[in-house]
């Protein structure tokens, strides 16, 4: 069964913005699309550089080092330098509290 953890009220964190979060030891950013939430690794795969530095921008969230973008849903950029994907968690709002499952992390 899937364990979900609990991070942060839902309120904290407004549409079309992303905080970065310390998670069982592990870097994530969590971001607001249009009030749905998605959490995915904080570090970009090019040279590990912290995405929630960057902008969000709907979907797209950009790197502040070399300019590659992510998509926060699937982790996928869409802009090189990088080329690999970026871990996404799954997400779910429970009692008003954003709850990630980290997985195999
Ligand atoms: S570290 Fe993110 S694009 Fe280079």
């Amino acid at each position: 069964m899937p364990k979900f953890i609990a991070v942060t009220p839902a309120t904290t964190i407004k549409t079309g913005r992303v905080k970065p979060f310390s998670v069982g030891g592990h870097n994530l950013l969590i971001a607001n699309v249009e009030g749905r939430y998605y959490a995915m690794e904080d570090r970009c795969s090019h040279e590990d550089s912290p995405l929630s530095l960057g902008c969000l921008k709907g979907e797209l969230i950009d790197c502040t080092l070399h300019g590659s973008r992510f998509n926060v849903k699937t982790g996928i950029p869409v802009e090189e330098p990088a080329v690999e994907p970026v871990k996404t968690f799954r997400v779910r709002i429970k009692d008003d509290m954003i709850e990630i499952e980290l997985g195999n992390l």
